[in-house]
């Protein structure tokens, strides 16, 4: 079959397999290159490994110095009737194709992160490919709902504001259109579900069961996301159900760094830059502010990607060094670059101009469409469109 893009508002419902590994490609090309992790951990979980900042972690520490083995948890959805499968999916099976050519040990678990039974079946591939233990594991699950096991009922996570409603702006990606809403203040319920959905809960019962298990090494350590933003953002990112989703997962770091203590490891929450994936691109009022940012960064060289900023994260921050260098609330700043003064006062000029009309020219937009269709296999020259794929011929031998 010939695979196009369809695009709908903000979600892409086709992936193309030959471009997501050239997204892969690309990815490990740049840690090879980049300064390489030292005394990185060799044998790592990463919850939410398909695609954004978690699939660029696995990379780093699988091919930028460190030369680990992982295990990788995600959702997504192979082929079927329906359709060719999410981009998530073939990053899966390319990453572990490159990983098993350098012999590294790759192994893909897909299946609801938040269940019992996806955390037993890690227990049981930590024993079968790690010798019982993990050296690190990172948390990287952005997901819209979270199954309540105990009532069969859904957590539903909301991106609203707190206490009044704002109003802000999204960029519909088929149609090219700006489109200015309002979100009205969250009830207390969305407040609640978006805490169980993206708070720090789930990341504590992965952490409490690989303890319970016995398979955390000593010196093991943890790492969540978040994001903090400038003024411009926080209505509906920081001072917003996100948010306090966030600060949930912030204090769990530091419960999480009293229970490694006892491993002589630690557990930490990383402030990363705002960029574009299939997660944020779902927040409203967050794109105008994306469009400045890539602009202005861009144009000042300080630019980084989802790999840039994993890469850093382990060569700088996490190894390589004594301590952890971490702020006062003891979180590890990825999020520098996005939020160096001169940076800010040119991206919040650019925003005050910036409108429905001129905002293909005065933000970088075709960077941040550029930047979506490659998330989902599109828009690689190594990639002759114009060919049919052979989806079962591709996937077979690469799943488990
Ligand atoms: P993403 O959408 O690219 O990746 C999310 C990952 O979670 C995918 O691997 C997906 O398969 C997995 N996932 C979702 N539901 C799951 C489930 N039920 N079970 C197993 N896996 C599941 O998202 P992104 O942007 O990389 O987000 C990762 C983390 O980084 C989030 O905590 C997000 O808040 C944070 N972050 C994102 C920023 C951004 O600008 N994109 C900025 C700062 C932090």
């Amino acid at each position: 079959m010939i695979i196009k893009p369809e695009i709908h508002g903000v979600v892409a419902r086709s992936a193309h397999p030959l471009g997501c590994e050239q997204a892969v490609l690309k990815q490990i090309e740049y840690v090879k290159s980049a300064e390489p992790i030292k005394n990185g951990p060799k044998r790592v979980l990463i919850i939410g490994a398909s695609s954004g900042f978690g699939l660029a972690a696995r990379i780093a520490l699988a091919f930028g110095g460190a030369n680990a083995d992982t295990i990788g948890v995600s959702f997504e959805r192979g082929p079927s009737e329906k359709g060719v499968g999410s981009a998530g999916f073939y990053n899966n099976l390319y990453f572990k194709k490159h990983a098993e050519i350098e012999g590294r040990i790759a192994v893909n678990i897909q299946g609801d992160a938040f269940s019992k039974q996806v955390k037993e079946e890690v227990i049981e591939a930590i024993e079968t490919y790690f010798e019982g233990e993990v050296d690190l594991i990172i948390y990287s699950v952005a997901s819209g709902v979270r199954p309540n096991y105990q009532t069969g009922e859904m957590w539903r996570s909301a991106i609203k504001p707190i206490g009044e409603a704002v109003s802000g702006a999204s960029v519909m990606l088929d149609s090219e259109q700006w489109i200015e809403s309002s979100l009205e203040a969250a009830s207390d319920a969305e407040i609640e579900g978006t805490l169980k959905v993206m708070g720090g809960e789930d990341w504590e019962a992965w952490i409490d069961t690989l303890i319970n298990a016995e398979s955390v090494a000593q010196g093991c350590q943890t790492v969540a996301f978040s994001y903090i933003g400038p003024e411009f953002t926080h209505p509906i990112y920081l001072d917003g159900t996100l948010g306090r989703a966030k600060v949930d997962l912030h204090q769990t770091s530091h419960s999480l760094n009293l229970k490694l203590a006892n491993f002589d490891g630690g557990a930490y929450a990383s402030v990363c830059k705002a960029l574009v994936t299939k997660a944020s691109v779902f927040i409203p009022g967050l794109t105008p502010y994306l469009l400045a940012l890539y602009q202005v960064m861009k144009q000042k060289g300080t630019h980084e990607g989802c790999i840039e900023q994993m890469q850093r994260l382990f060569n700088s921050k996490l190894y390589g060094q004594a301590n952890v260098p971490v702020d006062g609330e003891r979180l590890i700043r990825i999020d520098d670059l996005e939020l160096d003064p001169d940076t800010q006062q040119k991206v919040t000029a650019l925003l005050a101009q910036m409108n429905q009309s001129n905002f293909v020219e005065l933000g970088d937009y075709a960077g941040f469409k550029q930047e979506f269709m490659q998330l989902n296999g599109f828009e690689f020259d190594q990639v002759d469109y114009t060919q049919p794929v052979d989806l079962e011929k591709i996937i077979k031998p690469y799943l488990d």
